[in-house]
Protein backbone atom coordinates (compact mmCIF):
# COMPACT_ATOMS: atom_id res chain seq x y z
CA UNK A 1 0.00 0.00 0.00
CA UNK A 2 1.41 3.73 -0.93
CA UNK A 3 1.67 6.03 1.80
CA UNK A 4 -1.08 8.00 0.15
CA UNK A 5 -2.77 4.72 0.84
CA UNK A 6 -1.38 4.81 4.58
CA UNK A 7 -2.85 8.20 5.18
CA UNK A 8 -5.96 7.90 3.81
CA UNK A 9 -6.97 4.52 4.86
CA UNK A 10 -7.72 4.40 1.02
CA UNK A 11 -7.56 1.24 -1.19
CA UNK A 12 -7.98 1.23 -4.90
CA UNK A 13 -11.62 2.14 -4.73
CA UNK A 14 -10.75 5.81 -3.75
CA UNK A 15 -10.02 8.42 -6.66
CA UNK A 16 -7.24 10.78 -6.57
CA UNK A 17 -10.39 13.49 -5.66
CA UNK A 18 -11.52 11.91 -3.08
CA UNK A 19 -8.31 11.03 -1.43
CA UNK A 20 -7.15 14.84 -1.68
CA UNK A 21 -10.34 16.08 0.16
CA UNK A 22 -9.64 13.12 2.65
CA UNK A 23 -6.02 14.42 2.71
CA UNK A 24 -7.32 17.92 3.65
CA UNK A 25 -9.61 16.86 6.04
CA UNK A 26 -7.06 15.17 8.14
CA UNK A 27 -4.79 18.15 7.67
CA UNK A 28 -7.46 20.53 9.35
CA UNK A 29 -7.83 17.68 12.56
CA UNK A 30 -4.59 17.97 13.05
CA UNK A 31 -4.45 21.77 12.84
CA UNK A 32 -6.96 22.57 14.66
CA UNK A 33 -6.30 20.20 17.13
CA UNK A 34 -2.53 21.94 17.36
CA UNK A 35 -4.44 25.43 16.89
CA UNK A 36 -6.08 24.30 20.50
CA UNK A 37 -2.69 22.76 22.08
CA UNK A 38 -1.30 26.46 21.40
CA UNK A 39 -4.31 28.50 22.40
CA UNK A 40 -4.57 26.26 25.63
CA UNK A 41 -0.83 26.81 26.46
CA UNK A 42 -0.86 30.41 25.89
CA UNK A 43 1.61 30.30 22.45
CA UNK A 44 -0.57 32.45 19.94
CA UNK A 45 -1.38 35.44 23.09
CA UNK A 46 2.38 35.98 24.29
CA UNK A 47 0.82 39.24 26.18
CA UNK A 48 -1.90 36.86 28.14
CA UNK A 49 -1.84 36.44 32.06
CA UNK A 50 -1.46 32.67 31.78
CA UNK A 51 -0.77 29.59 33.91
CA UNK A 52 1.94 28.94 32.86
CA UNK A 53 3.49 32.34 32.47
CA UNK A 54 2.53 33.09 36.42
CA UNK A 55 4.19 30.02 37.06
CA UNK A 56 7.21 31.05 35.33
CA UNK A 57 7.52 33.73 37.77
CA UNK A 58 7.46 32.25 40.68
CA UNK A 59 10.41 30.15 39.25
CA UNK A 60 12.18 33.69 38.35
CA UNK A 61 11.44 34.95 41.90
CA UNK A 62 12.55 32.03 43.76
CA UNK A 63 14.95 30.11 41.39
CA UNK A 64 14.87 26.50 40.48
CA UNK A 65 14.21 24.21 42.63
CA UNK A 66 13.41 21.22 40.67
CA UNK A 67 10.33 18.69 42.45
CA UNK A 68 8.77 21.19 44.75
CA UNK A 69 5.82 23.22 45.05
CA UNK A 70 6.32 26.32 43.21
CA UNK A 71 4.38 27.99 46.00
CA UNK A 72 4.22 27.23 49.68
CA UNK A 73 7.19 24.99 48.97
CA UNK A 74 8.16 23.40 52.56
CA UNK A 75 5.50 21.75 54.02
CA UNK A 76 4.36 18.49 56.13
CA UNK A 77 1.90 15.82 55.24
CA UNK A 78 -1.16 15.27 57.91
CA UNK A 79 -3.93 12.88 58.47
CA UNK A 80 -7.17 12.46 60.76
CA UNK A 81 -10.75 13.02 60.67
CA UNK A 82 -13.53 15.47 60.40
CA UNK A 83 -16.57 15.27 62.51
CA UNK A 84 -19.42 17.05 61.86
CA UNK A 85 -21.72 19.08 64.31
CA UNK A 86 -24.99 18.75 61.79
CA UNK A 87 -24.92 22.03 61.70
CA UNK A 88 -23.78 22.87 58.18
CA UNK A 89 -26.46 20.67 56.77
CA UNK A 90 -29.09 23.12 56.15
CA UNK A 91 -27.07 25.32 54.39
CA UNK A 92 -25.27 22.83 52.14
CA UNK A 93 -26.47 19.18 51.01
CA UNK A 94 -22.11 17.91 50.87
CA UNK A 95 -22.22 14.90 52.67
CA UNK A 96 -19.61 15.76 55.57
CA UNK A 97 -21.77 18.13 57.31
CA UNK A 98 -24.40 15.23 57.99
CA UNK A 99 -25.13 14.81 61.64
CA UNK A 100 -22.34 12.53 63.55
CA UNK A 101 -20.61 12.19 59.98
CA UNK A 102 -17.25 11.44 60.43
CA UNK A 103 -15.30 12.00 57.42
CA UNK A 104 -11.02 10.95 56.78
CA UNK A 105 -8.96 13.84 55.86
CA UNK A 106 -5.66 14.33 54.74
CA UNK A 107 -3.90 17.23 54.61
CA UNK A 108 -0.89 19.56 54.68
CA UNK A 109 0.62 22.43 56.54
CA UNK A 110 3.07 24.56 55.04
CA UNK A 111 4.95 27.78 54.63
CA UNK A 112 3.95 30.24 51.62
CA UNK A 113 6.99 31.32 49.13
CA UNK A 114 8.60 29.06 46.97
CA UNK A 115 11.89 28.59 49.06
CA UNK A 116 11.96 24.91 50.43
CA UNK A 117 14.65 24.98 52.60
CA UNK A 118 13.94 28.29 53.89
CA UNK A 119 14.62 28.59 57.85
CA UNK A 120 11.01 28.95 59.37
CA UNK A 121 10.02 32.56 60.31
CA UNK A 122 7.39 33.68 62.81
CA UNK A 123 6.15 36.60 60.57
CA UNK A 124 5.72 33.87 57.13
CA UNK A 125 2.27 33.33 55.71
CA UNK A 126 1.04 29.63 57.10
CA UNK A 127 -1.21 27.35 55.66
CA UNK A 128 -3.32 24.52 56.10
CA UNK A 129 -4.61 22.88 53.48
CA UNK A 130 -6.84 19.48 53.67
CA UNK A 131 -8.49 17.11 51.43
CA UNK A 132 -11.32 15.49 52.34
CA UNK A 133 -11.99 11.63 51.42
CA UNK A 134 -16.09 11.47 51.05
CA UNK A 135 -17.56 8.26 50.19
CA UNK A 136 -17.57 6.84 46.82
CA UNK A 137 -14.41 8.92 45.68
CA UNK A 138 -16.07 12.51 46.26
CA UNK A 139 -13.73 14.89 47.03
CA UNK A 140 -13.39 18.53 49.03
CA UNK A 141 -9.75 19.99 48.50
CA UNK A 142 -9.23 23.44 50.38
CA UNK A 143 -6.11 25.62 50.79
CA UNK A 144 -6.45 28.02 53.49
CA UNK A 145 -4.05 30.96 54.81
CA UNK A 146 -3.18 32.38 58.81
CA UNK A 147 -4.15 35.89 57.42
CA UNK A 148 -7.43 37.98 57.69
CA UNK A 149 -7.62 38.90 53.62
CA UNK A 150 -5.57 37.84 50.61
CA UNK A 151 -3.27 41.25 49.59
CA UNK A 152 -4.48 41.38 45.64
CA UNK A 153 -7.71 40.91 44.17
CA UNK A 154 -6.96 39.82 41.27
CA UNK A 155 -4.46 37.12 38.83
CA UNK A 156 -2.43 40.31 37.52
CA UNK A 157 -2.34 42.09 40.96
CA UNK A 158 -0.38 38.63 42.20
CA UNK A 159 1.80 38.61 39.07
CA UNK A 160 2.67 42.01 39.59
CA UNK A 161 3.17 42.12 43.39
CA UNK A 162 5.58 38.43 43.48
CA UNK A 163 7.76 40.42 41.36
CA UNK A 164 8.17 44.23 43.09
CA UNK A 165 8.16 41.97 46.44
CA UNK A 166 11.25 40.13 45.37
CA UNK A 167 13.97 40.07 47.92
CA UNK A 168 17.01 42.68 46.64
CA UNK A 169 20.07 40.27 46.68
CA UNK A 170 21.79 43.50 47.75
CA UNK A 171 19.42 44.29 51.19
CA UNK A 172 17.49 40.85 51.63
CA UNK A 173 14.78 43.10 51.06
CA UNK A 174 12.27 44.35 48.35
CA UNK A 175 13.07 47.48 46.41
CA UNK A 176 11.19 50.04 48.10
CA UNK A 177 10.32 51.79 45.14
CA UNK A 178 8.94 48.88 42.88
CA UNK A 179 6.72 48.09 46.26
CA UNK A 180 5.33 52.00 46.11
CA UNK A 181 4.66 51.63 42.48
CA UNK A 182 2.70 48.26 43.06
CA UNK A 183 0.77 49.81 45.88
CA UNK A 184 -0.03 53.49 44.11
CA UNK A 185 -1.40 50.63 41.24
CA UNK A 186 -3.18 48.57 43.45
CA UNK A 187 -4.97 50.61 46.50
CA UNK A 188 -6.83 47.64 46.98
CA UNK A 189 -3.68 45.86 47.93
CA UNK A 190 -2.20 48.78 50.23
CA UNK A 191 -5.70 48.57 52.32
CA UNK A 192 -5.12 44.63 52.44
CA UNK A 193 -1.33 45.00 53.60
CA UNK A 194 -2.40 47.03 56.70
CA UNK A 195 -4.62 44.42 57.82
CA UNK A 196 -2.39 41.58 56.82
CA UNK A 197 0.61 43.49 58.60
CA UNK A 198 -1.51 44.18 61.82
CA UNK A 199 -2.54 40.70 62.02
CA UNK A 200 -1.94 38.36 65.68
CA UNK A 201 0.80 36.08 64.71
CA UNK A 202 0.91 33.49 67.19
CA UNK A 203 3.00 30.97 68.41
CA UNK A 204 2.66 28.23 65.70
CA UNK A 205 0.77 26.08 63.49
CA UNK A 206 -1.31 24.39 66.17
CA UNK A 207 -3.01 27.70 67.61
CA UNK A 208 -3.38 29.64 64.46
CA UNK A 209 -6.71 30.29 62.45
CA UNK A 210 -6.47 29.90 58.42
CA UNK A 211 -8.83 31.27 56.09
CA UNK A 212 -10.31 30.33 52.78
CA UNK A 213 -9.69 34.00 51.88
CA UNK A 214 -11.87 33.30 48.49
CA UNK A 215 -15.95 33.12 48.36
CA UNK A 216 -17.78 30.31 48.01
CA UNK A 217 -21.44 29.16 47.74
CA UNK A 218 -23.60 26.79 50.20
CA UNK A 219 -26.09 24.49 48.04
CA UNK A 220 -29.35 23.69 50.46
CA UNK A 221 -31.22 20.94 50.04
CA UNK A 222 -33.72 23.49 48.79
CA UNK A 223 -31.51 25.30 46.27
CA UNK A 224 -30.94 28.17 48.75
CA UNK A 225 -27.37 29.07 47.49
CA UNK A 226 -25.53 31.21 49.74
CA UNK A 227 -21.80 33.39 49.70
CA UNK A 228 -19.88 31.91 52.53
CA UNK A 229 -15.71 32.04 53.81
CA UNK A 230 -14.81 29.81 56.33
CA UNK A 231 -12.08 29.58 58.99
CA UNK A 232 -10.50 26.73 60.88
CA UNK A 233 -10.18 28.03 64.12
CA UNK A 234 -8.30 26.27 66.90
CA UNK A 235 -9.62 24.84 69.71
CA UNK A 236 -5.79 25.57 71.53
CA UNK A 237 -5.92 28.71 73.03
CA UNK A 238 -3.46 31.24 70.69
CA UNK A 239 -0.58 32.45 72.57
CA UNK A 240 2.26 34.48 70.81
CA UNK A 241 5.95 33.19 70.37
CA UNK A 242 7.84 32.77 73.65
CA UNK A 243 11.74 33.91 73.67
CA UNK A 244 12.90 30.31 74.02
CA UNK A 245 10.71 29.46 70.62
CA UNK A 246 12.75 32.72 69.16
CA UNK A 247 16.23 31.90 70.08
CA UNK A 248 16.05 27.91 69.39
CA UNK A 249 18.34 26.85 67.07
CA UNK A 250 15.98 25.11 64.90
CA UNK A 251 15.47 26.18 61.23
CA UNK A 252 11.99 23.95 61.24
CA UNK A 253 10.96 25.05 64.59
CA UNK A 254 7.16 25.58 63.77
CA UNK A 255 7.19 22.17 61.58
CA UNK A 256 8.66 20.22 64.78
CA UNK A 257 6.46 21.98 67.37
CA UNK A 258 3.32 20.99 65.25
CA UNK A 259 4.77 17.44 65.17
CA UNK A 260 5.17 17.45 68.90
CA UNK A 261 1.71 18.43 69.65
CA UNK A 262 -0.03 15.95 67.51
CA UNK A 263 2.77 13.30 69.11
CA UNK A 264 0.82 14.63 72.76
CA UNK A 265 -2.44 14.73 71.86
CA UNK A 266 -4.42 15.22 68.63
CA UNK A 267 -4.15 19.00 67.14
CA UNK A 268 -8.04 20.34 67.05
CA UNK A 269 -9.70 23.32 64.66
CA UNK A 270 -13.64 24.09 64.32
CA UNK A 271 -14.07 24.53 61.23
CA UNK A 272 -16.47 27.84 61.46
CA UNK A 273 -18.38 28.90 57.88
CA UNK A 274 -19.38 33.24 58.04
CA UNK A 275 -22.42 33.43 55.87
CA UNK A 276 -22.27 36.23 53.69
CA UNK A 277 -25.12 38.91 53.22
CA UNK A 278 -26.26 40.42 49.64
CA UNK A 279 -23.52 42.91 48.85
CA UNK A 280 -20.50 41.24 50.88
CA UNK A 281 -17.87 41.28 48.29
CA UNK A 282 -17.71 37.49 46.90
CA UNK A 283 -15.56 39.03 44.15
CA UNK A 284 -12.86 40.35 45.63
CA UNK A 285 -10.47 38.93 48.32
CA UNK A 286 -8.75 41.72 49.29
CA UNK A 287 -11.82 42.95 51.73
CA UNK A 288 -13.50 41.55 54.69
CA UNK A 289 -16.94 41.04 55.58
CA UNK A 290 -18.52 42.92 58.27
CA UNK A 291 -17.59 41.07 61.69
CA UNK A 292 -21.46 40.87 62.75
CA UNK A 293 -22.01 38.35 59.97
CA UNK A 294 -23.81 34.98 61.30
CA UNK A 295 -21.45 31.81 61.41
CA UNK A 296 -21.64 28.48 62.18
CA UNK A 297 -19.45 25.90 63.90
CA UNK A 298 -19.96 23.04 61.53
CA UNK A 299 -17.36 20.54 63.01
CA UNK A 300 -13.96 19.34 64.23
CA UNK A 301 -10.96 19.13 62.12
CA UNK A 302 -8.80 16.53 64.22
CA UNK A 303 -5.45 16.04 63.28
CA UNK A 304 -3.87 12.80 65.00
CA UNK A 305 -0.73 12.40 62.58
CA UNK A 306 1.98 13.90 60.59
CA UNK A 307 4.33 12.87 58.19
CA UNK A 308 7.24 13.91 56.07
CA UNK A 309 6.64 14.28 52.30
CA UNK A 310 7.40 11.38 50.54
CA UNK A 311 5.58 9.21 47.56
CA UNK A 312 2.26 9.39 47.30
CA UNK A 313 1.29 11.01 50.50
CA UNK A 314 0.20 15.21 49.99
CA UNK A 315 3.52 15.55 48.29
CA UNK A 316 1.81 14.50 44.82
CA UNK A 317 -1.48 16.21 45.69
CA UNK A 318 -2.71 19.18 44.05
CA UNK A 319 -4.87 21.61 46.51
CA UNK A 320 -7.19 22.98 43.38
CA UNK A 321 -9.78 24.95 45.00
CA UNK A 322 -12.45 24.18 42.68
CA UNK A 323 -12.14 20.11 43.61
CA UNK A 324 -15.64 20.81 45.29
CA UNK A 325 -18.47 17.90 46.87
CA UNK A 326 -21.83 18.30 45.72
CA UNK A 327 -23.22 21.06 47.93
CA UNK A 328 -20.29 23.59 48.00
CA UNK A 329 -19.91 25.35 44.46
CA UNK A 330 -16.99 28.07 43.42
CA UNK A 331 -17.87 31.97 43.67
CA UNK A 332 -17.51 34.88 40.89
CA UNK A 333 -14.20 35.65 42.34
CA UNK A 334 -10.96 35.77 39.61
CA UNK A 335 -8.78 34.13 42.06
CA UNK A 336 -10.05 31.05 41.93
CA UNK A 337 -10.32 30.13 38.51
CA UNK A 338 -6.31 31.19 38.46
CA UNK A 339 -5.23 29.60 41.43
CA UNK A 340 -6.97 26.09 39.71
CA UNK A 341 -5.01 26.95 36.56
CA UNK A 342 -1.55 27.88 38.43
CA UNK A 343 -2.16 24.81 40.58
CA UNK A 344 -2.62 22.73 38.02
CA UNK A 345 0.97 24.22 36.30
CA UNK A 346 2.96 23.86 39.24
CA UNK A 347 2.04 20.54 39.85
CA UNK A 348 2.63 19.29 36.17
CA UNK A 349 5.76 20.63 36.47
CA UNK A 350 6.77 19.17 39.52
CA UNK A 351 5.48 15.52 39.07
CA UNK A 352 7.50 15.78 36.14
CA UNK A 353 10.62 16.30 37.98
CA UNK A 354 13.34 14.48 40.16
CA UNK A 355 12.73 14.91 43.91
CA UNK A 356 15.16 15.68 47.03
CA UNK A 357 14.26 15.02 49.99
CA UNK A 358 11.72 17.85 52.05
CA UNK A 359 13.42 19.99 54.82
CA UNK A 360 11.06 18.83 57.23
CA UNK A 361 11.99 14.93 58.06
CA UNK A 362 9.65 13.77 60.85
CA UNK A 363 8.79 10.76 62.53
CA UNK A 364 5.30 9.97 61.91
CA UNK A 365 3.47 9.22 65.48
CA UNK A 366 1.95 6.14 63.62
CA UNK A 367 2.09 6.49 59.94
CA UNK A 368 -1.62 5.26 59.76
CA UNK A 369 -4.14 7.09 57.40
CA UNK A 370 -1.59 8.90 55.07
C1 LIG B 1 -3.96 34.17 41.74
C2 LIG B 1 -3.73 33.87 43.00
C3 LIG B 1 -2.88 32.69 43.43
C4 LIG B 1 -1.88 32.02 42.77
C5 LIG B 1 -1.34 32.28 41.36
C6 LIG B 1 -1.40 30.97 43.64
C7 LIG B 1 -0.40 30.06 43.33
C8 LIG B 1 -0.07 28.93 44.04
C9 LIG B 1 0.75 27.83 43.58
C10 LIG B 1 1.44 27.77 42.22
C11 LIG B 1 0.79 26.89 44.55
C12 LIG B 1 1.51 25.53 44.51
C13 LIG B 1 0.50 24.49 43.98
C14 LIG B 1 1.06 23.07 43.82
O1 LIG B 1 2.14 22.87 43.23
O2 LIG B 1 0.37 22.12 44.29
C15 LIG B 1 0.01 27.41 45.66
C16 LIG B 1 -0.17 26.76 46.84
C17 LIG B 1 -1.05 27.21 47.81
N1 LIG B 1 -1.86 28.33 47.78
FE1 LIG B 1 -2.00 29.66 46.33
N2 LIG B 1 -2.10 31.01 44.83
C18 LIG B 1 -3.01 32.05 44.73
C19 LIG B 1 -3.92 32.45 45.68
C20 LIG B 1 -4.14 31.81 46.85
C21 LIG B 1 -5.19 32.15 47.78
C22 LIG B 1 -6.24 33.27 47.62
C23 LIG B 1 -5.11 31.29 48.81
C24 LIG B 1 -6.06 31.32 49.96
C25 LIG B 1 -5.96 30.78 51.07
C26 LIG B 1 -3.98 30.37 48.52
C27 LIG B 1 -3.55 29.31 49.31
C28 LIG B 1 -2.62 28.37 48.95
C29 LIG B 1 -2.26 27.24 49.78
C30 LIG B 1 -2.83 26.91 51.15
C31 LIG B 1 -1.28 26.52 49.06
C32 LIG B 1 -0.54 25.26 49.54
C33 LIG B 1 -1.35 24.03 49.28
C34 LIG B 1 -0.48 22.82 49.60
O3 LIG B 1 -0.08 22.66 50.77
O4 LIG B 1 -0.22 22.09 48.66
N3 LIG B 1 -3.43 30.72 47.31
N4 LIG B 1 -0.51 28.64 45.33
Amino acid sequence: MSLLNDLTGADSALSPRAACLRLTAIGALVAGTTGAFAYAGGWLSPGDLTQARIVDRFEQVNGPHPGFRRNHAKGLCLAGRFESSGRGAGVSTASLFGTGRVTPITGRIALAGGQPYAADAATTVRSLALRFHLPDGEEWRTGNNDIPVFPVRSPEGFYTQLLAAKPDPATGRPDPEALKAFFAAHPESAKAASLIKARTITSGFADDTFRSLNAFRFIAADGTRTPVRWAFVPEQVATAESPAQRSRADENVLFDDFESAVRRAPVRWHLVVTLGQPGDPTADATRPWPVERQSLDVGTVIVADTQSEADGNCRDVNFDPLVLPAGIVGSDDPLLSARSAAYAQSFTRRAGEPKTPSAVQNTPATGAGL
